[in-house]
């Protein structure tokens, strides 16, 4: 079975001016030791107008954290008011960048077919992308959780290699547990995960599936990361409110002492 390093990743959503996510990164550093790097990668995905100073920081202070971005257009250039594009995160060194987040499926209406030029794009510049997937409570409860998690798959993943597909992350974030303080049991977790993994064996072929990361997504807190992350199909975790601040992030990045 292919070994696959952890990665936990903070997604601060419209979170931290610039200001306040330089503090943010510096104060996690001070918490982190070479051991958490060794065993875990390590994500911070702050607002657009951040990243540059994140980048800044990271770079000058040698801090191992990856650069991340919640989001980008998928054209290259052209007439989109307020939108980045991948070719512009590139240049700022981000190295993963979230695609098709709940909120963005939601919120703004993203559909399973930009999601798919979105990871593209992603590629294309040299990124990793964090495709997220999951299921509203309706449809959990009407037992339809695993078919729209494999559409969103294959819909997303269409017309990608294998080997970037290996490559990638995926997220499993159930919508009935972001922000609600309501996490999924870590069995309901990596049932899902698992499928996940499945689902990526019959798109992208058995090697994909041993080698793509698997986050869980949906409040994942210091006191349920360690239960979620020994999930056999769970390589990480996409965190929202409590990557928010350094304790609690750092806590959650080193689960494994807990
Ligand atoms: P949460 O958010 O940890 O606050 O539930 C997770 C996410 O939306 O990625």
């Amino acid at each position: 079975m292919a070994e696959r390093k952890p990665l936990i990743s903070g997604n601060w959503k419209m979170h931290h001016n610039h200001f306040e996510a330089i503090q943010m990164v510096q104060s996690l550093s001070y918490q982190l030791n070479a051991d958490d790097y060794n065993v875990c990668d390590v994500s911070v995905h702050p607002p657009f107008t951040d990243l540059r100073s994140i980048q800044t920081v990271l770079e000058s202070d040698h801090i191992p954290i990856s650069l991340g971005a919640q989001h980008c257009h998928q054209e290259e250039k052209g007439a989109y008011t307020g939108e980045v594009s991948a070719g512009m995160l590139q240049k700022l060194n981000v190295k993963l960048v979230i695609v098709g987040h709940s909120e963005r499926r939601e919120i703004f209406g993203e559909s399973n077919a930009q999601i798919n030029s979105k990871v593209k794009a992603i590629f294309k510049h040299g990124m990793t992308p964090i495709l997220c997937v999951g299921e509203t409570i309706e449809e959990r409860e009407e037992g339809e959780a695993e078919t729209k998690v494999r559409t969103q798959l294959e819909e997303g993943l269409q017309d990608i290699g294998r080997e970037r597909i290996g490559a990638m992350v995926v997220a499993y974030e159930p919508i009935w547990a972001i922000g609600t303080g309501a996490t999924a049991t870590p069995e309901d977790a990596q049932n899902m995960c698992a499928h996940v993994r499945e689902s990526i064996k019959s798109i992208a072929g058995n090697g994909s599936a041993e080698t793509i990361r698997i986050q869980y997504g949906g409040s994942v807190k210091p006191v349920n990361a360690a239960e979620l992350m020994n999930q056999r199909d769970i390589d990480g975790a996409l965190v929202g409110g409590a990557a928010l601040e350094a304790e609690s992030f750092a806590r959650i990045i080193q689960y494994r002492l807990h």
